[in-house]
């Protein structure tokens, strides 16, 4: 049960809706007063009377019921401790019941979020960089799947520029069919890294003449351009794969070279074009932001202009609630000032455009990162990382079966982790040894939680478990307690577009569960009841973690 409405629905202030009381009741940090609290200073105003009396006169108006089994008032905060019996049968019974769509809903039912992530630049590494952008914008497509949502996963590519003008040069110069068919996007970027170091002033005129070519459709540069495209793609799908990502769309920047027209047009029209040094601009100093390019002084599109279009053609294909772009904080004023445009043509649907913006990650181990100047590929990170995780489990447990399999996902789960676990807005550093530390809060102490249940469960073979419940002691107490956060936690991460909630509900649960798992005992309980509750609870803690991790694209080993 959801115990905020639950609460909400019987209690009313004045002026108030239930959802607003409901929103505003807490799980203060200390339980010893109560499992729930309503801060009622946010009341005073409205109601002319001080907090301390306002919880006073709703904790005497508040029904006497089996479900809340004391209310008091305590210094301007209306306190609930909720009875551990019925905490027990309706959370348990709720889990059953819905299994792994607990925590799922239909708030968003007939919406539609637009998600841009990951976003590839074709025929340049993928790396480190890409990690959160990639993983958050995963997490967050389940996620608002997971609430009923219509979501479109939107990978912009970066398949528009000179610079591949650049690699035809440089493959028609160095470039080896064989070999690049071979080594794939690493050749490809090595040609082109080439190619910035020795390029002579010829081949640089050679690479505008064919980055011309590609605009005019020539049938030569164009097969090359589509080549290099598909080994990215053909590269990038791997990874995705691993990850667990997918994506609706790959409509990048290309695709918009067509759909720029009439936004100019209509940004003309609209009297908010206006030439500078050449350049036809959007001026911003209004909103203390520099001018918003549109045409360069030779007539060339930018990023800018694509992602102009891009955001009228996805509001008319998908006539979406909410258009989120997961991208690195560098691009703030990028997307501030695309935003603004779109609110000075009046697009009164500029307002639900989010910039999703997340910190840097970079590797604790710095030997692998910058050597020369070499890009950290993500595709190392996480071999690496699985590699690792391979010689963890040898030393844990040498005699696991499909070692390969669990060292995939834990190895894997442990990169996306990594990348979830903190505030999105943080710089992380990325350590190894950290992310697989079987006692740390990281998923792979996640997982092992989970191995346990559910080997407790195994052992306890199939007997049937009934609805046996008992009056929860102390350590069970917090487990059903965090059960019940599951739903609000989702929520919550949608709300704030931060999947660090629910890897930071996953870690909590697991300590609870742990807890229990060690003072408790399951299969020797004391009576045949209390076994069966207890083995309810097992399996209905496995489950919600299974959720929590499935939601952030992590997988879930049966042994360990
Ligand atoms: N490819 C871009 C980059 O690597 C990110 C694109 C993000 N999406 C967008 N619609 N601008 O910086």
């Amino acid at each position: 049960m959801d115990y905020k409405t639950y609460i909400a629905e019987r209690l009313s202030v004045e002026g108030v809706s239930k959802e607003e009381l409901a929103e505003s009741i807490v799980v203060p940090p200390d339980t010893s007063l109560g499992d729930y609290a309503l801060p009622c200073f946010k009341f005073a105003k409205l109601l002319r009377r001080s907090p301390a009396l306002i919880a006073q006169e709703l904790a005497e108006r508040y029904p006497a019921d089996g479900v809340v089994s004391s209310v008091s008032a305590v210094n301007g905060y209306l306190n609930f401790k909720i009875d551990g019996r019925s905490l027990a049968e309706e959370t348990l019974a709720r889990i059953e019941r819905e299994g792994e769509r607990y925590g799922a809903s239909d708030v968003g039912a007939g919406k539609t979020v637009c998600i841009d992530y990951s976003s590839v630049n074709i025929a340049k590494p993928f790396h480190i960089g890409h990690l959160s952008t990639t993983v958050l914008g995963g997490a967050l497509y389940r996620i608002f799947g997971f609430l009923g949502y219509r979501t479109v996963g939107i990978n912009h590519l970066g398949d528009y520029g000179t610079q591949f003008g650049k690699l035809i040069s440089a493959y028609k110069h160095w470039g080896v069919k064989e070999a690049v068919q071979e080594g794939g996007i690493r050749a490809v970027n090595d040609l082109y890294v080439r190619f910035n170091r020795e390029a002579t002033p010829e081949m640089e005129a050679e690479a505008r003449e064919y980055f011309r070519l590609i605009e005019s459709g020539d049938e030569e540069a164009n097969e090359l351009f589509e080549w290099f495209k598909s080994l990215t793609m053909a590269y990038v799908g791997k990874i995705y794969d691993r990850l667990h990502i997918r994506f609706d769309s790959y409509a990048g920047e290309r695709f918009y070279i067509d759909k720029m027209q009439p936004v100019i047009d209509e940004l003309k029209e609209k009297g908010l074009l206006v030439e500078s040094q050449g350049a036809q601009v959007v001026d911003l100093e209004a909103y203390g932001m520099p001018p918003f390019i549109v045409l360069r002084s030779d007539g060339a599109s930018l990023y800018a202009t694509r992602d102009l279009a891009a955001a009228v053609y996805r509001k008319k294909t998908y006539d979406f609630e909410k258009c989120l772009y997961v991208v690195a904080y560098q691009q703030n004023l990028h997307f501030k000032q695309l935003f603004k445009v779109l609110e000075l043509m009046g697009k009164d649907w500029a307002k639900d455009m989010v910039h999703v913006a997340y910190g840097m990650v970079s590797l604790e181990d710095g030997a692998m990162s910058t050597r020369q100047g070499k890009v950290v590929w993500l595709e190392d990170v996480i071999s690496r990382c699985v590699e690792k995780a391979k010689e963890v489990l040898e030393e844990k447990n040498p005699a696991l079966e499909n070692r390969e399999d669990v060292a995939e996902k834990v190895g894997v789960g442990a990169v996306v982790f990594g990348a979830l676990y903190n505030n999105k807005i943080k710089d992380i550093v990325f350590s190894y040894d950290k992310a697989l530390n079987f006692d740390g809060e990281t998923s792979v102490y996640v997982q092992y939680t989970c191995a346990r249940a559910a080997s407790v469960l195994a052992k306890a073979g199939g007997s049937s478990l009934g609805d046996a419940v008992c009056a929860p002691n102390a350590q069970e107490l917090e487990v059903l307690k965090s059960l019940a956060e599951f739903p609000d936690a989702v929520l919550a991460a949608a709300k704030n577009y931060e999947p660090s909630t629910i890897a930071r509900f996953a870690v909590d649960c697991a300590q609870k569960f742990n807890k229990f798992y060690i003072e408790c005992k399951i299969l020797q309980a004391e009576s045949e009841e209390t076994r069966a509750y207890r083995l309810r609870l097992t399996r209905a803690a496995l489950t919600v973690m299974t959720t929590a991790l499935r939601l952030l694209g992590i997988g879930v080993p049966e042994k360990m």
